[in-house]
């Protein structure tokens, strides 16, 4: 293909953006495949990688929790379970829900989305309710988090929201991180002060679920996409920039 090129120059030249186009198409598929990370266990790469769930990330950083998943999972064998809620599912608080926490209260809801030990999806099935989270005592009016399904589909439930679990975003069999498509808001924080907290999802969520946040969607898709960025990718480039070179 490239002797064609060099026997016609004045072809070559017009020929040269598609050639281009084809460069980048070719490096855009090569990012594809994932990496495994490396080094212990790190739940805030594992989210960001997932992307849409920077609040989450952000929290997980703010309360330090994240940093007790990453040190607990490298020192115990019981594994752990983080049910993930969205960036959606974050908006979809009513407003100010979070600043109305106080610093421990915000630690408590983090640990409230861990589970203390490893559940595959098939545990689910037959897991007694309710589940001992992070956050501690699960009496009823404390909090309890009960799993309920129905053939395939998986239910969190926490007496305050009743939360869908959307995807597997990661399971190595020591840790498994679900995505859940409410904010799991615990009953001794949300259970009574509050008149109606469970916010109803308006109309348009199904079908508009991921443009709310379309900025966020736009910078995870960057970083995500530098991180993947393999030696194979850098030839491609490398491959690209001497094309170019030459041709000038
Ligand atoms: C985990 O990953 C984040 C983001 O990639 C990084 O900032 C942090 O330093 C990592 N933590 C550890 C303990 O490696
Ligand atoms: C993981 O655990 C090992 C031994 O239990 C320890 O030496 C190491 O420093 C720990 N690493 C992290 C990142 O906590
Ligand atoms: C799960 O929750 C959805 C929406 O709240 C509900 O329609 C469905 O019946 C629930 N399924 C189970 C198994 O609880
Ligand atoms: C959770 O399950 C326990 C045991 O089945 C039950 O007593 C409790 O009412 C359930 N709580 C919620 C919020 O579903």
């Amino acid at each position: 293909m490239t002797t064609h090129y060099f026997q016609s120059p004045p072809t070559f030249k017009f020929l040269l953006p598609l050639l281009i186009l084809q460069c980048i198409t070719t490096t855009t598929l090569a990012q594809a495949p994932a990496p495994a990370p490396a080094g212990p266990t790190n739940i805030t790469k594992i989210l960001e990688k997932a992307g849409q769930f920077t609040t989450l990330i952000r929290l997980f950083g703010n309360t330090q929790v994240g940093n007790q998943i990453n040190t607990q999972l490298n020192n115990s064998n019981q594994g752990m379970t983080v049910f993930a809620p969205t960036d959606n599912a974050f908006s979809g608080l009513k407003p100010g829900t979070l600043n109305s926490l106080s610093d421990q209260q915000k630690v408590e809801l983090l640990q409230f989305h861990v589970v203390p030990n490893f559940l595959s999806t098939a545990q689910f099935q037959t897991i007694s309710n309710p589940l001992r989270t992070q956050a501690g005592d699960s009496a009823s009016n404390k909090f309890p988090l009960n799993i309920t399904t129905s053939g395939n589909q998986v239910n969190v439930t926490t007496g305050v929201v009743d939360a869908t679990v959307a995807n597997t975003i990661y399971t190595d069999g020591t840790l498994a991180v679900y995505q859940v498509d409410k904010v799991l808001l615990p009953m001794s924080l949300f259970g009574s002060q509050s008149p109606a907290p469970a916010p109803e999802p308006v109309k348009k969520k199904k079908s508009g679920a991921d443009d709310d946040t379309p900025s966020t969607d736009d910078g995870s898709a960057v970083a995500s996409g530098g991180v993947k960025f393999g030696g194979h990718s850098h030839g491609l480039i490398m491959g690209c920039v001497l094309i170019v070179m030459f041709c000038l």
